[in-house]
C-alpha cells in the first residue's frame, strides 16, 4: 500500500524524507516514551543525493517523501553515516529501486553494510578530510568511532552549512514540529541528556575529544540535522548542545545522589526512605527511585552526573530482585563514570543480594564508602539509625569530593 506522505523543505535545497515513528516505546532497551524520528534528507544538488534511510518497515513512507519532490530514480548519490539498522534497514530497497551510481561510507561502514546487509553494490569509501562535489554543494565527511558503532560518521554540505551528525546531538521524540525551537527547551535539553546517558555515554571520552577537535575542521556549522529528533536552525541551540554535550560527557560529579531500590514488603524501601534522609541532612540533593515506578532509561539519565548510587534489593530464591539486576545490568554496560556508592539489602533467611548488588557497583567502578548494609526482615530502629549514618556519611565524603574537584 503506498503513502500519501509530503517531504518538508527545510532549506533551500534540502528536504526531510524521514519518518516519524509514534509508537516506539523500546529502542533495544532504551525506554523512549516519546517514540522517535528516523531523519533522511534530499539534497537537490547537480548529483541529487539521499543522506541515510530510515528503519526497513517505514520505507514506503520515505519513498512517499521522496517521490513528492522528484523520481527516486533520479537520485545519485546516498550517504550512509551509519549502519545501525534504524538508518540502513530500508537502503537495500532503496539501492534496489533507486540504483544509485554510488554509496558513501566510512571503511568501518563498508565492512557494517557487507556484513549486514548483502548489498550487492559497490560502496565508496571517505574517511575525515575527504570531499565530493556534487554541483554547487561539497558533501564533507567526518569519522566518529565509536559515536557510537566503529562505522560512525558526520556529513558536512558546504554551501548549506548542514552537519549531518547521525546519532549524536539528537534525541528520540516523535514530533509533527520538526525543528528543535518549536519546543519548550527543557524538555529538549531533558531529553537530549537522556539520549546521552542511554546512547553515547559509554562513549564519554570518544565524545569529549571530538568536540575538542571539532572547530579544527573548520567548518562553518549554521545547521545541526541528527538522524533522531527535531533538527536545531538557531546558534544559540547549536551552541547549547555543544556545551551540554561536552558537560555531560564530562560527567563531572554534583551534589546530589541516587538511591534506587526495589522491594518485596517495604524493609528495602524504608532503609532506602531512611539512607536518602542520612543524605539529605549534609545538603545534598537526593533522587530516591523505586525502580517500579520508574524505568531503566530514566534512571540513566538521573545518573549522568549524579556523585553517587546507592542501590539496595531483597533476596528472592537467593538473587537481588529481576527488575534491579535488569537496571543494574543495563547501567553497568554504560559506563558511569566518578560515583562513590554503596549496597543494601533485606532478607528472609539466605541474604545473597547485597554481595551481588555490591559486585555490581564494583565492575561500574563506584567508590564504595562502605561494605553494605544488610537488614534481617524487617528494620528495626537501630538498622534506620545505622541506614541514616551510611547515607550521612557518604553526603559528606561526596560533598569533599565535589569541592576538592572545583
Ligand atoms: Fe540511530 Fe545507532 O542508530
Amino acid at each position: 500500500m503506498d503513502h500519501f506522505l509530503k517531504a518538508v523543505k527545510i532549506t533551500d535545497k534540502v528536504y526531510w524524507v524521514g519518518v516519524i515513528d509514534w509508537n516506539l516505546r523500546n529502542f533495544h532497551g532504551y525506554i523512549t516514551e516519546h517514540g522517535s524520528t528516523y531523519n533522511a534528507f534530499l539534497v537537490l544538488d547537480e548529483k541529487i543525493t539521499l543522506i541515510d534511510t530510515v528503519k526497513a518497515p517505514f520505507y514506503d513512507q520515505m519513498m512517499a517523501r521522496i517521490r513528492s519532490v522528484i523520481d527516486p530514480e533520479k537520485i545519485d548519490y546516498i550517504v550512509s553515516n551509519h549502519s545501525e539498522m534504524d538508518h540502513s534497514g530500508a537502503l537495500p530497497m532503496a539501492i534496489r529501486d533507486i540504483k544509485p551510481e554510488k554509496l558513501f561510507a566510512s571503511p568501518n561502514g563498508e565492512k557494517n553494510l557487507n556484513a549486514q546487509l548483502k548489498l550487492g553494490m559497490e560502496v565508496t569509501v571517505v574517511k575525515t578530510g575527504d570531499s565530493v562535489s556534487i554541483g554547487q554543494n561539497n558533501l564533507s565527511f567526518v569519522q566518529t568511532q565509536m559515536l557510537h558503532w566503529p562505522d560512525s560518521m558526520f556529513t558536512y554540505l558546504s554551501d548549506e552549512k548542514i552537519l549531518f551528525s547521525q546519532d549524536a546531538f539528537g534525541r528520540h521524540f516523535a514530533s509533527s514540529k520538526l525543528f528543535y525551537d518549536e519546543h519548550e527547551q527543557p524538555i529538549m535539553e531533558w531529553e537530549g541528556e537522556k539520549y546521552f546517558a542511554n546512547i553515547l555515554m559509554p562513549y564519554s571520552k570518544q565524545l569529549l575529544k571530538l568536540l575538542a577537535d571539532f572547530p579544527k575542521l573548520n567548518l562553518d556549522v549554521t545547521y545541526i540535522f541528527p538522524d533522531h529528533g527535531p533538527l536545531l536552525r538557531r546558534p544559540e541551540d547549536i551552541a547549547r548542545t555543544f556545551e551540554l554535550n561536552k558537560m555531560w560527557a564530562e560527567q563531572k560529579p554534583v551534589k546530589r545522589a541516587v538511591v534506587l531500590y526495589d522491594t518485596m514488603w517495604h524493609a528495602t524501601q524504608r532503609m532506602a526512605d531512611s539512607i536518602a534522609d542520612g543524605i539529605s541532612s549534609t545538603g545534598v540533593e537526593v533522587d530516591e527511585i523505586a525502580i517500579q515506578q520508574s524505568s531503566r532509561s530514566q534512571v540513566a539519565t538521573k545518573l549522568t552526573d549524579a556523585g553517587a548510587i546507592i542501590a539496595g534489593s531483597p533476596t528472592l530464591n537467593n538473587n537481588l530482585l529481576p527488575s534491579m539486576a535488569d537496571v543494574l545490568t543495563y547501567l553497568r554496560g554504560l559506563r558511569p563514570m566518578n560515583k562513590i556508592g554503596f549496597a543494601f539489602a533485606s532478607y528472609g533467611w539466605s541474604g545473597e543480594s547485597l554481595k551481588q548488588v555490591n559486585t555490581y557497583l564494583s565492575e561500574m567502578n563506584v567508590e564504595l564508602t562502605n561494605e553494605g548494609l544488610s537488614c534481617k526482615y524487617s528494620p528495626d530502629m537501630d538498622m534506620l539509625e545505622k541506614c541514616f549514618e551510611a547515607g550521612r556519611e557518604l553526603g559528606l565524603k561526596l560533598i569533599a569530593k565535589v569541592d576538592s574537584n572545583q
